[in-house]
């Protein structure tokens, strides 16, 4: 088997962006930026189920997507630390939501914290790394067995600029490693899947979530004086990123990392 090439590589270009008839899967999609990658998903056509973890109001969320978007979108209350737990899930989401198949995997979910290094514990290095690296992991292994079967796939990954840069002034190394460990398993996985599966990694600059937006207005001070364009992203102005990762408009893209970020990774 070779990379997956479209039967006409000719197709107009608008209609390789079309999600029709795909069937999508987001970790962390109740909120955030994977909130806007489930509606900029289901907005190009696809059906979309995703993954959180405590919100309390994902089943509202699911059903104002999809009211907005006209396409099925589902919650489904999971843990991408717990190998197993999460492996379930994808396999019913597979079953119940996708009658069998499932076409996209965003890999998305994230926590952050600002420990300096000569304080972590066992257990502050191990709450961001069972997150960040390991619930991507364990969300490839699931996706990867999945995709193997079905012959192709697509599997996304939210890694950030902290894989490359070190944030500063705060503190954060857990974070920026868990980060970096990420994008060398996406390349990894994009090797070893070459004949079933397309694997890519999208890194956000600072984007207006709840991880940002609940740091003390200060930080953001500081910042925007550290980013070329002088503004933050808004999450919806990661929508188009994915959807073309997702899409047969990037079939010869696979091991990459897209960096959105207003110019902050280049001074
Ligand atoms: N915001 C930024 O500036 C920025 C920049 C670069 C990269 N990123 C990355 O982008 C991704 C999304 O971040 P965000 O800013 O959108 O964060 P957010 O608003 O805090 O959302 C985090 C999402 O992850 C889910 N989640 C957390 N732990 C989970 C677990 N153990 N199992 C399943 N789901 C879990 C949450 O579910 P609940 O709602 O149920 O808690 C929520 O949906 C993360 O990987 C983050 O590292 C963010």
């Amino acid at each position: 088997m070779v990379l997956y090439q479209l039967a006409d590589v000719e197709t107009p270009v608008l209609s390789q962006f079309s999600l029709k008839g795909k069937i999508a899967i987001v970790t962390g999609g109740s909120r955030g930026i994977g909130l806007q990658v489930v509606t900029g998903l289901a907005e190009a056509g696809a059906d979309v189920a995703f993954i959180y973890k405590s919100s309390t109001d994902a089943a509202e969320t699911a059903a104002s997507v999809a009211r907005k978007t006209g396409r099925r979108v589902q919650a489904y209350q999971s843990d991408v630390t717990d190998r197993a737990r999460i492996a379930n899930t994808i396999r019913l989401i597979t079953e119940e939501f996708g009658n069998g198949r499932v076409d996209i995997v965003v890999a998305n979910a994230g926590v952050c914290a600002n420990v300096p290094s000569l304080e972590y514990t066992e257990e502050s290095w191990h709450y961001m790394n069972s997150v960040n690296y390991d619930g991507v992991m364990w969300t490839a292994l699931a996706t990867g067995q999945l995709f193997k079967k079905q012959g192709r796939g697509t599997f996304i990954i939210t890694a950030s600029v902290s894989a490359t840069l070190v944030n500063t002034p705060q503190t954060q190394a857990g974070y920026n490693a868990s980060k970096a460990g990420v994008l060398q398993l996406a390349r990894s996985l994009a090797v070893e899947w070459a004949d079933f599966a397309r694997v890519n990694c999208v890194s956000p600059g600072y984007v207006l979530t709840e991880m940002v937006t609940k740091q003390p207005k200060e930080l953001m001070d500081i910042w925007l004086g550290q980013i070329p364009g002088r503004r933050a992203c808004h999450p919806a102005e990661l929508k188009g990123t994915y959807v073309f990762l997702a899409s047969d408009a990037c079939c010869y893209m696979t091991g990459s990392n897209l960096i959105i970020d207003g110019g902050f990774t280049i001074p």
